[in-house]
């Protein structure tokens, strides 16, 4: 069976080890104020990630750790952990998602984000796990931040279909 699931504390070495692989910051998985889920396959190999953290009041959600398994690349399952995470980012009553990506624009593109204000992202997610860690490292410099405010996703009703469609299109 494959699903997508939230992350239980039995998880955690296996997203560490995905999340390296796919070369993605590995700060805060275990915080309170992050939401992650695994994709795994049959064999339980975990084939996907997605997630986002919130800012302090909630307003804002910070995209992260997308990531789809290099032999599972190209066939639109990144769009799809990346949509769930938007949608229930908004059910949290989210506003905006943000995220910092400097590799993968055109991916983020089409899901209506756009390039955004680092500055501005780093004050309204300043306590995040992720802008803590760049500033610290100095790394904020060089990002690029992307933007799309979630009043316009779907409603939770939908996010249910979306789930199934995500479990159905995983063969
Ligand atoms: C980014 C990532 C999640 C995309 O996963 P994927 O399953 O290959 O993506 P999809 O198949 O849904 O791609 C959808 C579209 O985005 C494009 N796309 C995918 N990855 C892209 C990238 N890194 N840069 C630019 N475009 C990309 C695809 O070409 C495709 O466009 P098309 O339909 O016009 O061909 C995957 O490459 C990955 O895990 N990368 C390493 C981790 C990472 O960088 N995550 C993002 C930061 S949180």
């Amino acid at each position: 069976m494959h699903e997508l699931v939230r992350l239980q504390s039995t998880d955690a070495a296996d997203l560490h080890d995905f999340l390296t692989r796919a070369d993605l910051t590995l700060s805060g998985l275990d915080a309170p104020s992050v939401r992650l889920w695994l994709l795994r396959d049959r064999d339980g190999r975990v084939q996907g990630s997605t997630g986002f953290e919130l800012s302090g009041d909630g307003r804002h959600a910070l995209v992260r750790s997308v990531a789809v398994d290099p032999d599972r690349r190209g066939q639109g399952l990144g769009l799809r952990l990346a949509q769930f995470a938007l949608t229930q980012a908004r059910r949290e009553s989210a506003e905006r998602a943000w995220l910092f990506s400097r590799r993968s624009g055109p991916f983020w593109r089409r899901l209506g984000f756009e390039p955004a204000d680092r500055a501005v992202m780093a004050e309204v997610l300043a306590g995040t796990h992720q802008v803590k860690l760049f500033r610290r490292t100095g790394q904020l410099e060089d990002e690029v931040a992307w933007s799309r405010a979630l009043d316009d996703l779907s409603a939770p009703e939908e996010l249910l279909r979306e789930r199934a469609t995500l479990d159905a299109g995983t063969p």
